[in-house]
């Protein structure tokens, strides 16, 4: 494609393009939702069925987002209806871009209210509230978080505003530029966590419950939590990396750079796993205690090794920094919509576009303490959001997203966007063709009628 008017400045290096989607990619799905929804799932079975579907579903809807955007050159929308008009597809293919931005607004809503939990930590951990916690402790300090509706709306609060004060000042440069040092020390961070279980808690027992498959485990519910777990990590269906792509410029490599990002957020992911589950098992705490998992066992750690209030300091900064750079990926595209179909301006559509997914964190605030009993669909609020978005929505838009590209786009256009030997080739265009979109059917149709 040499048609490519007035394009938008395209990313310095790839390494930059590297910074945002592995930005984006690695936050609170990695270090806070993955283990807890292992630990809900019973282990090895959800972390063997998630991986098969970072691979054969992940990556090729990763690589189909960043060709569309690479040859969209625009917001989502712009991008669909653009590239749909030019190969005389239908518009409907516009809905794509416009589920996504609603499922950033979703998702956004409650994400903030979980990095509010990781600013709360910073501050328990800064004054040393950990030392000397025992598994009841750090249970009852987590209860009073989620059971006072104030003191979670005011970390929500400040979440956001750090999130709006970012995107709203269009510098996510300088953002990227700290991610360069503060990714890697989340990293290492990590590893050292890993190093801690690994000396002290049941290490065995935690690997053999993360790698050691109970199929007996497995059900649809179980697959389907894998299935939309992969697509949430990734950051997938919601249009961001397809907005991402529109800044890679032609000589990067989509698929050696899209298996970076699927391998780096993948490391990260386990190493959690392998940071907390030692914990778990070495504590005699519930792997199936639910969202508050990781706060309810890495205190445990902190408040007892040498150290452990610098390092559970430093931890729940790098977990906020993760986050936060996630939350921007998630606000940014709802603010660009805005811009340009309203009359605001940047910082006005920052503001609003802030303001309402503020509102509607509250109602995630409020589900973990005054509305717990209201439960729409048997599910509390934060549940079904959760619940619509990963399970429902951004399945649905990716399961579009790869139908667009391996069906109704040309062989060739494609071939040429992902610069692909023969073979290589041969195997993406079946796997998007086939084994991606009718694996997500099958486990979409049969959690539908079951
Ligand atoms: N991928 C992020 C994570 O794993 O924490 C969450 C996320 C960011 C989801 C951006 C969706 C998204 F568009
Ligand atoms: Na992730």
């Amino acid at each position: 494609m040499t048609n490519k008017p007035h394009s938008h400045a395209q990313w310095s290096s790839r390494i930059a393009f590297l910074l945002a989607a592995v930005g984006s990619s690695v936050g609170l799905g990695n270090i806070w939702k993955f283990p807890y929804m292992t630990g809900e799932s019973g282990g090895g079975a959800f972390v063997l069925v998630y991986l098969i579907c970072i691979l054969l579903i992940g990556l090729p809807i990763l690589m189909s987002e960043w060709l569309l955007g690479r040859l969209g050159q625009k917001n989502p929308i712009s991008t669909m209806n653009r590239i749909a008009g030019r190969l005389k597809r239908s518009k409907a293919w516009v809905l794509i871009g416009v589920g996504g931005i609603l499922a950033a607004w979703l998702i956004l809503s409650f994400y903030s209210v979980i990095g509010g939990w990781a600013l709360a930590y910073i501050r328990y951990s800064a004054t040393a509230t950990f030392t000397g916690l025992d598994g009841e402790g750090v249970g009852a300090l987590f209860s009073n978080l989620l059971g006072s509706p104030g003191l979670l709306l005011l970390w929500h609060s400040l979440f956001m505003i750090l999130t709006i004060a970012i995107v709203a000042g269009g510098v996510a440069g300088g953002l990227e530029r700290a991610a360069k040092i503060l990714m890697p020390a989340l990293a290492v961070l990590l590893l050292v966590m890993v190093g801690y279980a690994a000396t002290t808690g049941s290490f065995e027992a935690g690997l053999d419950y993360l790698f050691n498959p109970d199929f007996s485990r497995l059900d649809g519910d179980v697959i389907l939590a894998a299935m939309g777990h992969a697509f949430f990590t990734l950051s997938l269906g919601m249009g961001i990396m397809m907005a991402y792509g529109s800044y890679l410029s032609d000589d990067v490599n989509i698929g050696r750079t899209a298996l970076t990002v699927v391998v780096l957020d993948t490391i990260i992911a386990l190493a959690a796993g392998m940071a907390i589950f030692p914990i778990v098992f070495a504590n005699g705490l519930d792997p199936a205690a639910g969202p508050g998992l990781i706060f309810q066992t890495l205190p445990l750690a902190f408040g007892s090794m040498s150290g452990g209030v610098i390092f559970g300091t430093l931890f729940f900064v790098l977990l906020v920094f993760a986050a936060w750079t996630s939350a921007i990926s998630l606000l940014e595209p709802i603010v660009e919509w805005l811009e340009e179909k309203s009359p605001l301006n940047r910082l006005q559509s920052a503001l609003v576009a802030g303001a309402a997914t503020w509102l509607l964190g509250i109602a995630t605030v409020l589900s973990f303490n005054d509305w717990s009993a209201f439960t729409p669909f048997g599910m509390t609020v934060f549940d079904l959001l959760d619940y619509v978005t990963s399970k429902f929505m951004l399945p649905l838009t990716g399961l579009a997203t790869i139908v667009f590209v391996g069906w109704f786009m040309g062989r060739d256009e494609v071939r040429a966007q992902l610069n692909m030997s023969g073979m290589a080739f041969a195997w993406w265009r079946f796997s998007a063709r086939f084994i991606a979109p009718i694996g997500v059917a099958i486990v979409f149709v049969y959690n539908l009628i079951h």
